[in-house]
């Protein structure tokens, strides 16, 4: 979380810099900040909330320094007040980060002991005031910072600003991503290749460990030894104009308009649609008859993407699946056998405990899959085979077209699998080829029912609770809208498979919840009523998501029944995910949340 971004320009930067925070927000908004240097003195430039917030300041006296760094925060120690707001700064470097210093209070103690006087409660300032009491003994910048880095404990990007050099910023990275940029005359710092991309298309990644010192001239990158080290320099092709809201009114509405196409282009990328076969755009270093057992780990809708891909492996290719939620997979020791397989899904391809999921599962001997949008991502780079969705860049914090473009991948993957295993013969690809081509049409017709949802999300508003039922795919699809909701309606939401309601979620149910049973017409819809039934039987007010038949079999009062396409059943998610994504938006809308920013969360998730 947080973004940080740092300029060497050939005029005034603070205009660049503020550009880049913005599509460096998505990492976090509590606060925002910058350092410029002023003739030879460090001006810092900072404010509580939101961007616009610091841009309303900037407004009437723009800073001119030709060198600056900027930040914005997504809070972890301090609150988002503006003097937790970064950079910080002592009198001769200030400091962005991203990640966490775990052992700052220690370095505090010590530093306060030998007179520095902190300002703030963030674990960050420790590094400002320990780099200077480099540079008060005498070091220059750049020993400084090399004698720092030993000494932090933690996850970190940092970029520095030093008093007195206008030619100078150093950048280092341990765990959290960081980024050079290359310019004409300029070069530049970012979290990511996105936030520099209007200003230029030329970056180099810094591998963990690596610290850069930038000129406007040079740029000389040290490994953690001290050593010189070459980093490759690529162009990931990050068009400017494709983060942009359009005619929509959020990032979030126009990401779920795309859906239908981003799925197709997704789709394009696996299939050979004339052959109707799943035509994988790699080789993947291994035959999927070895593999006994995948491990699927993931974070939030990632993870759930997976829950619902396990069904397709197991169904399709009759392999077993276990899936976790990467925080709680690194720290219990699964054991794993050499040579299976571990697929990782991540939006960002930055989640921390994705990647140190990754990372177990590379140490254990597994061959690995990342199932990434970001393809310039540290998850994609650590991978052994990269498989992107193609889903361009999600902006809005709720994941919806990545999350769409994930299954489609999963999905093509499974049959994969099923093929090489010998357990889906020609026949059966082809059918399932062709299910899946059908899917970015369906998604366009789900899509159409909007002014239904919008009136369905005024029913909902006010609600204390909602709950999300279903069965088969649609339990971890359950799970998924319950988790839409939430976040960015702010209306608690819980998803269960619907069985399970009998055994402890049905306590919940009166008059006031509704009830929104997921339930495509399928072997599992008769089961599905009978828990319809339960729930009507205690006064809940049921949201039925089917199609024509379903509708027509489940003779039950419903608040509303929302009729979609009719489909084979198998990649049914897919689809049904539309109106669960439009209802948690309008939902939001209606009580006046902020979509695209909802609070207490952040597009990327870098610490643990
Ligand atoms: C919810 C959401 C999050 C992410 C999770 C993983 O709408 O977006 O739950 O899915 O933080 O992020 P990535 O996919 O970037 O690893």
């Amino acid at each position: 979380m947080c973004g940080i971004v740092g300029i060497l320009g050939r005029g005034p930067v603070v205009g660049q810099l503020v550009a880049s925070l913005k599509r460096l927000e998505y990492r976090g908004y509590d606060s925002a900040g910058l350092a410029t240097l002023e003739g030879l003195h460090i001006k810092l430039r900072r404010a509580e909330g939101k961007l616009r917030n610091l841009e309303e300041r900037l407004r009437y006296c723009p800073p001119e320094g030709h060198a600056g760094i900027g930040h914005t925060r997504w809070a972890t120690h301090g609150k988002p007040t503006e003097s937790n707001a970064h950079p910080h700064a002592t009198e001769n470097v200030a400091v962005v980060h991203n990640g966490i210093i775990e052992n700052f209070r220690e370095l505090r103690a010590e530093l306060e002991r030998d007179g520095a006087n902190f300002r703030s409660e963030t674990d960050t300032e420790v590094v400002a005031h320990l780099v200077e009491s480099y540079l008060k003994n005498g070091y220059s910048p750049q020993d400084a910072v090399q004698a720092s880095l030993p000494r932090l404990r933690g996850a970190f990007a940092l970029a520095f600003l030093f008093k007195g050099h206008d030619d100078l910023l150093i950048g280092t990275r341990k765990g959290s991503p960081l980024a050079i940029g290359h310019g004409n005359g300029e070069v530049y710092l970012g979290s990511d290749a996105i936030a520099l991309a209007p200003l230029t298309d030329t970056i180099t990644y810094l591998e963990d460990g690596d610290w850069a010192v930038l000129t406007r001239a040079i740029c000389v990158i040290y490994g953690a030894d001290g050593s010189v080290v070459q980093r490759e320099t690529s162009k990931p092709g990050v068009s400017s104009l494709l983060v942009d809201k359009e005619n929509y009114r959020h990032f979030m509405a126009k990401e779920i308009h795309e859906q239908p196409t981003v799925a197709c282009k997704t789709l394009a990328h696996y299939l050979d649609r004339s052959g109707e076969r799943v035509a994988l755009p790699l080789t993947l270093p291994f035959n999927f008859s070895s593999i006994q057992r995948i491990s699927i780990t993931a974070c939030g809708t990632a993870n759930y993407a997976g829950h619902i891909a396990k069904y397709w492996f197991e169904r399709l290719a009759r392999l077993p699946v276990e899936i976790d939620v990467a925080s709680e997979f690194r720290y219990r020791e699964a054991p794993l056998r050499r040579g299976d397989l571990a697929i990782v899904i991540s939006q960002s391809g930055e989640t921390a405990d994705t990647l140190a999921a990754l990372r177990y599962a590379k140490s254990q001997g597994l061959h690995t899959i990342s199932v990434v949008n970001v393809s310039t991502s540290t998850i994609a780079r650590e991978s052994e085979s990269v498989l992107p969705t193609l889903a361009g860049p999600e902006i809005g914090v709720a994941s919806t077209k990545a999350f769409i473009c994930q299954l489609m991948v999963l999905a093509v993957l499974a049959v994969a699998a099923g093929k090489e295993r010998g357990k889906l013969l020609e026949i059966h690809e082809s059918n399932l080829v062709r299910e899946l081509i059908e899917v970015p049409r369906l998604i366009a017709a789900a899509l159409l029912i909007e002014p239904q949802i919008e009136k369905l999300a005024g029913d909902i508003a006010d609600s204390r609770d909602v709950l999300y039922l279903g069965r088969g795919t649609s339990a971890p699809l359950a799970l998924e809208g319950a988790l839409k909701l939430k976040e960015i309606s702010y209306i608690h939401s819980e998803g269960y498979a619907a069985g399970e309601l009998k055994h402890g979620p049905i306590a919940l149910i009166d008059e006031a919840v509704p009830v929104v049973m997921i339930a495509p017409y399928d072997e599992l819809f008769e089961k599905t009523v009978s828990n319809m039934q339960e729930v009507a039987a205690r006064g809940g007010k049921i949201v039925l998501i089917t199609d024509a038949k379903g509708a027509l079999e489940a003779t039950l009062d419903t608040l509303m029944t929302i009729v979609l396409p009719e489909m084979v059943a198998n990649f049914a998610p897919m689809v049904y995910a539309i109106p669960l994504q439009l209802l948690a938006y309008h939902a939001a809308l209606v009580r006046g949340a902020d979509v695209d920013q909802p609070r207490n969360l952040a597009k990327s998730v870098t610490v643990e």
